[in-house]
């Protein structure tokens, strides 16, 4: 939304949310202190704020006041009941698409921006159709148009998007959110597609992304154990114009608010339609994905002779991936989680996530600062990888940040009780000079 009242100073764009503290952090007169951090978010919030740029909690009054509404509520996997733990959750769309139906006024052009499984754009028309039908005059026509922005690329993703898709049956609308779209994006790359192909468009792209991990990362298993490298493989793999050379960095498994929940969306939907072999086939990406992390936790206690109790272990990176402060799904809560259930104590830092964000992760407090051979593990924030790798027998490398590609191996290497590991899972660091100051070394890809 920052973006569009960016490029078309003529719309005002009001974000509003339930969420009063939110909305004060958006409205927060210190840039630095957005509640997301995506590099250059700030900026752009900065020149439209205030302008065509607002941050309220009226949420019935923007939507009465609004020509075109957005809903750009999460959608998590359900937890409970029938389809619990692969169908999305759709209680806040259902919410919102309620409140759109009572507070609109005249024709108002409803937009599901958040992902949302094949044919719910159904039940969204449902409830404002009997809105319509109440005889205020109120008419409303739905609009799919799924997003595809990255975090940590976000601006620029938005900024020159490889296409933008509008799902809809009202040519007129289409074309007025086209309209918008049209401000900076080249009209060939706005497609136009009915709203169950947009729908589905949008979990299938993300099953292939993440379908092209788990499958770097299955050869990357078996690199490690015939003497191959996946990064050699990926580039050999990767000059084919066919196969192409994105999306094959071989690492600690995938995360992300995105693609586990939409593929486990599409295999829900699958099975709902009866084929059981599609349904088990993209279960089966996220299943080696769950694998890929298992195996980095267990070859991590397996090469520190078969405990980590009692031993303390930097990590470093927990977000789910560089230039972002978001853990969803972040592979380090896994893998966190799994070396202290082994009675490891592991000193987390990472250069964005807060250590309250990874208390509530991880499920524990700090705590179990001094590393015992009690047995019971724990973690304690560390400020940096230096101080992290103070007295630890291993540094763990989980995110991908572009510091950690200089660190200084020699003064890590001082401070650690030796013998000592790297274990670097995104391939990232120096792994000559980690080996040149003496730590052994295990790369993920690597025999
Ligand atoms: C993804 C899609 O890319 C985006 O189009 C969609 O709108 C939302 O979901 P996002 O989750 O923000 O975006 O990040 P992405 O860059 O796709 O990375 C997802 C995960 O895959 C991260 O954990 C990342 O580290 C991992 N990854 C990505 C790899 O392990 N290897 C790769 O080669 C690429």
């Amino acid at each position: 939304m920052a973006v569009i009242a960016d490029h078309c100073p003529e719309i005002q764009v009001t974000v509003v949310d339930l969420n009063e503290q939110r909305i004060a952090a958006w409205n927060d007169a210190d840039l630095s202190r957005l509640p997301v951090y995506e590099p250059g978010l700030d900026a752009v919030v900065g020149r439209a704020r205030g302008r065509n740029l607002h941050f309220s909690t009226e949420v019935d009054a923007a939507i009465a006041a609004a020509d075109m509404v957005f809903l750009a509520v999460n959608t998590p996997t359900k937890t409970r009941g029938l389809g619990a733990g692969q169908a999305s959750d759709l209680r806040w769309i259902e919410a919102s698409a309620r409140q759109v139906a009572t507070a609109a006024r005249g024709h108002t052009i409803v937009v599901e921006k958040s992902t949302l499984p094949v044919r719910t754009a159904e039940t969204v028309t449902a409830i404002l159709g009997a809105a319509q039908a109440d005889g205020q005059g109120k008419t409303f026509s739905v609009l799919s148009n799924p997003e595809f922005l990255a975090e940590g690329t976000a601006i620029a993703d938005l900024e020159s998007p490889d296409r933008v898709l509008i799902g809809g049956e009202d040519a007129g609308a289409i074309e007025a959110l086209a309209g918008v779209y049209g401000q900076w994006v080249p009209d060939e790359r706005i497609l136009r597609t009915n709203v169950w192909s947009s729908e589905l468009s949008k979990l299938t792209a993300n099953a292939f992304l993440a379908q092209r991990i788990s499958s770097i990362n299955a050869i990357a298993a078996l690199c490690e154990a015939t003497g191959a490298a996946v990064r050699e493989v990926a580039r050999a793999i990767g000059t084919d114009s066919r196969i192409g050379p994105k999306f094959l960095q071989a690492g600690p498994g995938f995360g992300g608010s995105c693609f586990q929940k939409d593929i486990l969306n599409l295999v829900y939907l699958c099975r709902h339609y009866g084929l059981e072999e599609p349904a088990a086939y993209w279960e089966q990406v996220v299943m080696l994905n769950s694998w890929q992390q298992q195996r980095i936790a267990r070859l991590v206690v397996r090469n520190l002779f078969g405990t980590v109790t009692g031993k303390r272990l930097a990590v470093l990176g927990f977000a789910f991936k560089a230039d972002t402060n978001d853990t969803r799904e972040a592979p380090a809560i896994r893998i966190c989680r799994d070396l202290i259930e082994e009675g490891a104590t592991l000193a987390i830092v990472d250069p964005k996530v807060e250590p309250e964000q990874i208390a509530r992760d991880l499920g524990c407090s700090p705590g179990g600062g001094a590393a015992s051979l009690s047995g019971e593990g724990g973690w304690v924030p560390a400020a940096s990888p230096e101080e992290a790798a103070r007295g630890a027998d291993a540094v763990l490398i989980l995110t991908e940040w572009g510091a950690y590609r200089q660190l200084d191996w020699v003064a890590i290497a001082a401070v650690m009780r030796h013998p000592a590991w790297l274990f670097d899972a995104r391939a990232v660091a120096d792994a000559a000079a980690a080996r040149a100051a003496g730590l052994n070394v295990w790369r993920v890809g690597e025999g």
